[in-house]
């Protein structure tokens, strides 16, 4: 594995993600370990190429793992990287498009600990938040949480130099929906759902969890 960063590319199977993927897995498992319960249901959303469910689950082998994604063309890549792995805590992947509330997990078929999204937000709009938020009113426990991972903007400002160099980048790209989002457009569109911010952690690269929790 080269550190030579690839072309942006937001296709979940592009060396690009996997490359981010495998920069950022570590940090997040760090926070994830403060996080995460010992036992119980963590669904991620977003999961793309199943590289992150797939790297945490043996860390918590008592926790069961929902990987989800609104593209089911991912699903053969999560599936076989747990074959891989040989990860028996984690379920199949199904379809959540987060945009769309008809695809969310019936809570009560099953409530979740913790719901996890990893780089979603560069690359897509800030009312996906709306979504997750809606999702987590529904099917989060009362003690549960969302982390959300990503770079993001603060209070309408870059945080370092390097989160303004890398929006740049992306901006330029002239997607409507790309582009950093800023926390505060995240907790106004969480509001209403009764899901507030609870706390922000600092990562490495500039890139933050942002930690939802039931009001
Ligand atoms: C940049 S990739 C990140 C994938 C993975 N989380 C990672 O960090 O490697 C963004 C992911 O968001 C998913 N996505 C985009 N819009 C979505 C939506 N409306 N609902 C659910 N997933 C969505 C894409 O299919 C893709 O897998």
């Amino acid at each position: 594995m080269t550190d030579a960063r690839p072309d942006i590319d937001p296709h979940p199977l592009s060396p690009y993600v996997a490359w981010a993927g495998n920069r950022n897995k570590d940090p997040i498992l760090a926070s994830f370990k403060e996080l995460f319960p010992a036992s119980g249901e963590a669904l991620e959303l977003a999961s793309g190429a199943g590289l992150h469910v797939n790297y945490f689950a043996p860390y918590f082998p008592s926790l069961n793992f929902q990987p989800s994604d609104y593209d089911v063309e991912v699903f053969d890549s999560i599936k076989a990287k747990r074959a891989a792995a040989g990860n028996t805590n984690i379920a199949d992947p199904i379809r959540i498009d987060l945009t769309d509330p008809s695809t969310f997990p019936d809570p009560k078929a099953k409530l979740y600990d913790a719901i996890f999204v990893i780089n979603i937000f560069q690359v897509a709009p800030v009312a996906i938040a709306e979504g997750i938020a809606r999702l987590g009113a529904s099917v989060l426990k009362p003690d549960g949480f969302i982390a959300i991972y990503g770079p993001f903007k603060v209070d309408g400002g870059y945080t370092t130099p390097s989160n303004a160099d890398f929006d740049k980048e992306i901006l330029a790209a002239k997607v409507p929906e790309w582009g950093l989002k800023d926390v505060r457009d995240l907790e106004k569109a969480a509001a209403p759902f009764g899901i507030r911010l609870d706390r922000r952690l600092d990562l490495p690269a500039n890139n933050f969890i942002l930690l939802f929790k039931k009001a």
